[in-house]
């Protein structure tokens, strides 16, 4: 279906005219003008499944973004979209949402192409999104540009994310190396014990999701006995890697588990996305070579964060994100 969303510009004339232009030009009598202005366009939507990944990158490219062709797919195959095509079929926008059961989706990849921001099109796609999410509870990561567009959608303001990366240093990482339990690398047998606690720490099971990204990751747990107490997840993602989802009971568990991705990954790109603004976790981000880079704001639709017991004083909590798209 073609969607007549919005028209650019009046200069018809421009176009009607040109074959005059063209014998003047090569007449030498005009000058070519020095701006066009273009008239109007449409846009239809399509589902991001039957999408080229190459088109998909480029839009995101467009506007910054450090995801790979590889970190699209990943996505795809993990939630649903729809994409804005013009009527070439380049990808003018995207929106993904990737539902956990029946009650509660995150939404994600909200791109317009910067041509045509602020002139409603994610407005547009934000639409397509909530009728296929049907009623169930949203969270989201708003960048600062994209605020405006989710307050005016009734999302509701939640919480910090500092996105924290730069190049890895474990010689300054610090931190109390004193743990209890076991800190040793997870294997396939430990993924039921992660995906019950990234339930906790995120308060919705995801248990598809979370397999996923553990067949895609590197993984370190913390152990007392049998029992899984933390656990940090590591995979390739944008300019070098990212870590998460992080889940532990105290800063001091969080960075047990996030130590060995750094000595991994020490003298390389790492990012971490994460709630934590200060105290021992935060300190240590910072000292293994990741201060903030950026900040975003999770936002929620229906059920609120404190509704999922997300961020309560004690038991598992998230210390980092599986990605803002993800949450
Ligand atoms: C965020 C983004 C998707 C918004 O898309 P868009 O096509 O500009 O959105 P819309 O035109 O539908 O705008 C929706 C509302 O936000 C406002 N708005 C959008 N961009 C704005 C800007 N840069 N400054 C101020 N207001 C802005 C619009 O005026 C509109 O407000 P209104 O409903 O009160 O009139 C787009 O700017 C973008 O792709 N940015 C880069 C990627 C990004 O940050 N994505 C968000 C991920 S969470």
């Amino acid at each position: 279906m073609w969607v007549w969303l919005f028209s650019v510009g009046e200069g018809k004339g421009a176009i009607a005219h040109l074959p005059s232009i063209a014998a003047s030009l090569r007449g030498m009598k005009l000058k070519p003008s020095e701006s066009l202005k273009i008239d109007t366009f449409s846009m239809r939507i399509g589902d991001i499944e039957g999408v080229e990944l190459d088109r998909l990158h480029a839009l995101s490219l467009a506007v910054g973004w450090p995801h790979r062709a590889e970190d699209w797919q990943f996505l795809r195959e993990s939630g649903h979209g729809f994409v804005a095509l013009d009527e070439i079929g380049r990808v003018l926008g995207s929106a993904m949402w990737f539902a956990h059961g029946a009650d509660f989706a995150t939404v994600g990849m909200v791109i317009t192409s910067p041509r045509l921001q602020t002139l409603g099109a994610g407005q547009w796609l934000m639409k397509r999104v909530f009728d296929k999410v049907g009623g169930r509870d949203l969270r989201l990561n708003a960048t600062r540009a994209a605020r405006r567009l989710y307050l005016s959608l009734d999302f509701l303001p939640e919480k910090t994310v500092y996105q924290c990366q730069g190049i890895a240093h474990a010689q300054t990482m610090g931190g109390s190396t004193e743990t209890r339990g076991d800190i040793r690398a997870l294997d396939t047998r430990d993924v039921p014990s992660v995906i019950a606690l990234d339930a906790m720490g995120f308060g919705v099971r995801r248990a598809a999701l979370i397999e996923k990204l553990f067949a895609h990751s590197a993984g370190y747990g913390l152990f007392k006995g049998d029992t899984l107490n933390a656990f940090a997840l590591c995979r390739p993602f944008g300019r070098g890697h990212v870590v998460g989802p992080v889940v532990a009971e105290s800063d001091t568990e969080a960075v047990a588990v996030v130590r060995p991705h750094v000595t991994d990954h020490s003298g390389s790109f790492l990012r971490i996305d994460t709630h934590m603004d200060n105290g021992e976790f935060a300190a240590f981000l910072s000292h293994a070579g990741m201060p903030v880079f950026d900040t975003v704001l999770t936002m929620s639709m229906g059920k609120r964060l404190s509704d999922f017991a997300v961020g309560r004083a004690t038991g598992p909590m998230t210390y980092a994100l599986a990605s803002q798209t993800l949450g």
